[in-house]
């Protein structure tokens, strides 16, 4: 693996999730392999699992680490080429990610949607500049329109809950009163179509009217709007809200009834209750879910420093 932009960059997922899986049985076990090299974390925005999470696996196999908040500890970085720079934009991404490149023996990156223009968020800019000037790995801590670190995170969550071979696992939209990104659904819809393309897992897709994700991230995996059906025997429920992709970027309901409730938990399989994190309490799932047995939320987390190991060890393990 060079870099870790999308599941496309993986070769075998199941040994990526076993990868995971060895390294939080041995966590040091790799120590050697990032013995004086660098890792630089870049965010353009906040973070608080994924900036300690892939800290703290880059120091178990011995990296260094340095952090950076671009634009607010670094000068603001243009990406559009050949245009006149007299905004507020001060350094071009040519020369910022070149020297970043030279102080850095991998590069992590988060760059969110700024949901204001489809196609522009689609183009996934960021990424491929840094990739393109970079001229070191690049590893995605969320980009516009994927979340890969929390989806292999998800996938190594699953494989460990697991009860039956074959578990039902059901994608719900949450309601919520702001824009949010699409990323985090459409990772994990990519990456449960994988894993339910390869037998491992049956998955569901529910939302309301007018938020279909994207047909590339929907794959073949079966979509209801029918949310009653959807919970009805499943094994993991996973909450996360996202805007509208087809009127993009828009708030079309905040219906409370999507919120997960105890009630609607009573209709699975003893199914658990898996979000990404942060949730808003009671807006888009109760208390109760979330302080229940039922409730994955926090080891779903912890694994996010295994799934950030499991893709430092890959590329490292592979120099070019
Ligand atoms: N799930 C996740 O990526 O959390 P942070 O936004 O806090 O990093």
């Amino acid at each position: 693996m060079h870099n870790f932009l999308s599941l496309a960059d993986v070769t075998d997922l199941d040994a990526l999730i076993q990868a995971g899986l060895n390294a939080k049985a041995s966590p040091f076990a790799d120590q050697h392999l990032g013995k004086n090299k660098t890792i630089g974390l870049l965010f353009f925005n906040s973070s608080l699992r994924t900036r300690l999470s892939t800290q703290k696996a880059a120091q178990n196999l011995g990296l260094n680490v340095m952090m950076m908040n671009v634009g607010q500890d670094s000068w603001g970085l243009e990406m559009e080429e050949g245009v006149l720079m007299n905004g507020d934009k001060a350094e071009h991404i040519r020369e910022a990610a070149a020297v970043m490149g030279r102080y850095c023996n991998i590069l992590g990156i988060r760059a969110f949607a700024d949901l204001k223009d489809r196609a522009t968020d689609y183009r996934e800019q960021v990424m491929h500049q840094f990739a393109r000037y970079a001229q070191v790995p690049i590893v995605n801590l969320e980009s516009a329109t994927r979340h890969p670190l929390q989806s292999l995170a998800d996938c190594i969550t699953i494989e460990e809950a697991k009860t039956v071979a074959r578990p039902k696992v059901v994608l719900t939209w949450l309601p919520h009163f702001k824009p949010l990104p699409q990323a985090v659904a459409n990772s994990f819809s990519e990456w449960m179509n994988a894993r339910a393309n390869a037998g491992h897992v049956e998955f569901v897709i529910t939302h309301p009217e007018g938020y279909d994700l994207a047909p590339e991230f929907k794959g073949n995996a079966r979509v209801t709007h029918n949310r009653a059906e959807a919970f009805a025997g499943a094994d993991f429920i996973y909450g996360k809200n996202w805007s509208s992709y087809t009127h993009y970027g828009q708030v079309l309901t905040q219906d409370s009834t999507w919120a997960v409730t105890m009630d609607d938990m009573a209709e699975t399989n003893n199914g658990k209750f898996m979000h990404c994190l942060p949730v808003r309490r009671n807006l888009k799932v109760s208390d109760a879910v979330l302080d229940s047995p039922q409730s994955l939320v926090i080891e779903q987390a912890a694994n996010r420093e295994w799934s950030a190991q499991a893709v430092l060890r890959e590329i490292l393990k592979n120099p070019r």
